[in-house]
């Protein structure tokens, strides 16, 4: 069964002193969750509602109101996609369109192959360099499909 290994479990234990009340910890515990699996899991979301003492459906609603969380395993290398205005605007859609038909990945899936997992996220605050891709933490902006294609290229 899922629980935090020790060293988050020790940053559990040294956040909840700092929070005003023990809900005010579901987003922290939510983030160490997803740190230690790379997505979060039923089995997490009840963990992280006993743990705090609060219901599952609190963490739950907090895990799918906010993008940044997987609720899916992620593929080796995850790629967001930001889906606000300035993006939408600027093609975001195209990106998106690529994936799908060159690698068959749709939001909220990940390749056959493991290899690349896809969300569509909200506004990655880099809107002045829209559309704004993230792959594995890292920020790509001015994208368009010809620079998408490189970058999937350099990943392994
Ligand atoms: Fe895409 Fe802000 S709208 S980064």
């Amino acid at each position: 069964p899922f629980q935090f290994d020790k060293e988050r479990d020790a940053e559990f234990e040294r956040l909840v002193k700092r929070y005003p009340t023990r809900e005010s910890m579901i987003l922290p515990a939510l983030w160490l969750t997803q740190e230690q699996e790379g997505w979060i899991s039923q089995e997490a979301i009840a963990y992280i509602a006993d743990r705090i003492g609060t219901f599952a459906s609190k963490v739950y609603e907090a895990a799918t109101f906010y993008t940044m969380y997987n609720l899916h395993p992620m593929g080796k290398h995850h790629i967001c996609v930001c889906r606000t205005l300035s993006c939408w605007l600027r093609g975001k859609q195209e990106i998106i369109d690529y994936m799908r038909d060159e690698l068959g990945l749709t939001p909220g899936k990940k390749t056959e192959d493991g290899k690349f997992s896809l969300e569509e996220v909200e506004c990655l605050g880099h809107c002045g360099t829209a559309p704004v891709v993230q792959v594995d933490g890292e920020f790509h902006e001015n994208m368009d499909v010809e620079k998408f294609k490189s970058l999937l290229a350099t990943l392994k």
